[in-house]
């Protein structure tokens, strides 16, 4: 039909065969048709509706199963893909605009925009709350170059990593350019009550306080001392490898969703030249946002 013709024809085989397509001008996945994109800019989000956002591998798994912790929803369903709403991808079940609307609350949507292509149209004028992670983008293209290359299901990336780190420095990698990514939502988040940012690297270091952070925004303060030290025990890197529900354990070509879980691991990827490099690009980007990562 004539969707399909248009989902079809946009599809794009970049160099060392990377495919994507542009939505709004941005690089995205091949699996983000424009239909889906249009029905994610249409949903109304409610009140209790859970949104929560990043650039690929920041800590989004990791920060979908706090949610459904904090919110009790991980024990009535099965897993983390049976749990989500993706509206911009068909990978989780619930795809229809009316599944959407008939699913049980509280909705916890996943997404991966940028703050001018987030789902709903504009988060601080919505209902509902925004959860945003970030981390600091020498572990992010580093993990990103390790999860996509060689991958038939997505960007299908067969070029080395020196020239990926060009392209995501150029944000010609999936979902665009990184800086403006993050700090798009991290301008937004300064205004809007209803915008929570979290960073990878505090999540990591300072566990109980950011998962409290979370809980308060998510109206969830009341939780007991021994829930929240059940959820913190449930949340570790080999734990949640392990665990039936957070694992991804369903999605056989997925096992690149747990590698390392650490802060600091670029290091094994980047050489003193690109290291270089890339902070004197972060102080150009960056510089007046006042927005700092960690980076080991
Ligand atoms: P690495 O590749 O550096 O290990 P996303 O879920 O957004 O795709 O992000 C994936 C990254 O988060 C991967 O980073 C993964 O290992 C890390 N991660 C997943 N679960 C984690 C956890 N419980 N603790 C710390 N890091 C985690």
């Amino acid at each position: 039909d004539a969707t399909h013709a248009e989902d079809a024809s946009a599809l794009i085989i970049g160099e060392h065969g990377y495919k994507h397509r542009l939505l709004d001008s941005r690089v995205m996945p091949p699996f983000i048709t424009p239909t889906r994109y249009a029905l994610s800019r249409r949903i109304r989000t409610r009140d209790s509706d859970i949104c929560f956002s990043s650039y690929p591998k920041s800590g989004s798994t990791w920060l979908s199963y706090i949610i459904f912790l904090l919110t009790d929803s991980a024990s009535a369903r099965d897993t983390i893909q049976s749990s989500l709403i993706w509206v911009e991808s068909s990978w989780t079940y619930l795809r229809s605009e009316a599944e959407v609307e008939a699913a049980s609350e509280p909705r916890v949507f996943k997404s991966h925009m940028p703050y001018d292509m987030a789902l709903g149209g504009v988060p601080a004028e919505n209902k509902g709350r925004y959860i945003y992670i970030a981390r600091n983008p020498k572990d992010v293209v580093t993990s990103y170059y390790r999860f996509e290359s060689g991958k038939s299901w997505t960007g299908f990336y067969d070029g080395g990593w020196e020239h990926w780190l060009g392209m995501f420095v150029d944000g010609k990698v999936q979902r665009g350019d990184w800086f403006h990514h993050v700090l798009s939502w991290w301008e937004a988040s300064q205004r809007a009550e209803n915008i929570l940012f979290v960073k990878y690297e505090d999540l990591k270091r300072d566990t109980t306080a950011e998962i409290r952070r979370i809980a308060e925004f998510l109206g969830k303060s009341q939780l007991t001392e021994e829930r929240m030290t059940e959820i913190e025990s449930k949340i570790g890197f080999e734990e949640m490898k392990k665990d039936k529900f957070s694992s991804l354990g369903d999605v056989k070509e997925f096992n690149q969703f747990f590698r390392k879980g650490e802060i600091g691991s670029w290091k094994d990827q980047f050489t003193v030249r690109q290291s270089e490099m890339f902070d004197q690009l972060c102080e150009e980007r960056m510089s007046g946002s006042g927005l700092h990562f960690d980076y080991e």
